[in-house]
């Protein structure tokens, strides 16, 4: 199976490119699913029904969020309608919205996405070990889905690196999201697990994580409270990880970083044509 993440799609610009990017990726990468953190997507904060609707239409299988996901209230009565759109699913119960949802592929197979929040420097949610661990029982790699992508949201890399051997051989794909900046750490672990600590934002470069740079360095600068933060508007990176996944056993065979458009270095997975599956 052929899938795709993005990372957070930032504002305006990360939407945009999403948008006027992923038909075409769908066409020439031959992609099953794909899957994107859009946390971030309303104007640097949140997500809303209508936004959330044009990534679909678009070509999105599954959004994920993270610490963002409440930012619009209206998301709220959302979530509870519609299950590609996922929280971290640590939050306590009784929490609107779920935090993993078995959703289609292009063929009708079925692949389980997980959204989970990490703890260290972030709110203190319940433990994303346990929970992460219950759902990878109930679904089994290659059984109950024929592939599995954990987006890990959070802060450190030590967390992130840690979800990756606590999930390998259990799931196709576990990367991170949150940080907004591509990690070079794209590898296979030992069990056949893809992982990389942060795909990267997809939004504009030429900012402080998405956000326009001025007002941002100022934070930085003077220790007061200053200008609302809001996203940079300059071209936007659409960055991401392609992954292709064993038909049987449902583990990665390889891991492609994307990056395309913008001011970062670009990457783009070559694949070839697949042979029809002989019955
Ligand atoms: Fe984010
Ligand atoms: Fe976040």
């Amino acid at each position: 199976m052929r899938l795709l993440f993005l990372g957070d799609i930032m504002g305006k610009v990360g939407r945009e490119a999403v948008i006027a990017r992923l038909p075409d990726l769908r066409r020439r990468l031959d992609l099953d699913f794909v899957a994107a953190n859009a946390e971030n997507a309303a104007h640097g904060f949140g997500i809303s029904e209508a936004i959330a609707t044009e990534l679909f239409a678009a070509g999105v299988d599954c959004v994920t969020t993270g610490n963002h996901i409440w930012d619009k209230r209206e998301i709220v009565s959302y979530i509870e309608r519609d299950q590609r759109l996922l929280r971290p699913i640590n939050y306590p119960e009784g929490t609107p919205g779920r935090g993993a949802a078995l959703l289609q592929a292009r063929d009708g197979r079925r692949v389980l996405v997980v959204n989970l929040m990490c703890r260290l420097y972030m709110d203190a949610l319940d433990n994303p070990f346990a929970a992460l661990d219950r759902v990878l029982k109930l679904n089994p790699l290659g059984r109950g889905a024929a592939a599995i992508i954990v987006d890990v949201h959070g802060e450190a890399t030590s967390e992130k690196m840690a979800f990756g051997h606590f999930c390998d051989g259990r799931a196709s794909l576990v990367i991170g999201t949150h940080t907004h900046i591509p990690t070079a750490d794209a590898l296979i672990m030992p069990g056949g697990t893809a992982y990389q600590t942060d795909a990267g934002m997809c939004g504009d470069y030429d900012s402080v994580i998405g956000m326009e740079k001025g007002p941002a360095l100022a934070k930085f600068l003077r220790k007061m409270p200053g200008e609302r933060l809001t996203p940079a508007e300059g071209p936007a990176t659409v960055c991401g990880a392609f992954v292709e996944t064993d038909d049987l056993t449902g583990v990665a065979l390889r891991i492609v970083p994307l990056r395309i458009g913008g001011k970062l270095a670009q990457s783009m997975p070559e694949v070839v044509a697949r042979r029809p599956v002989l019955a």
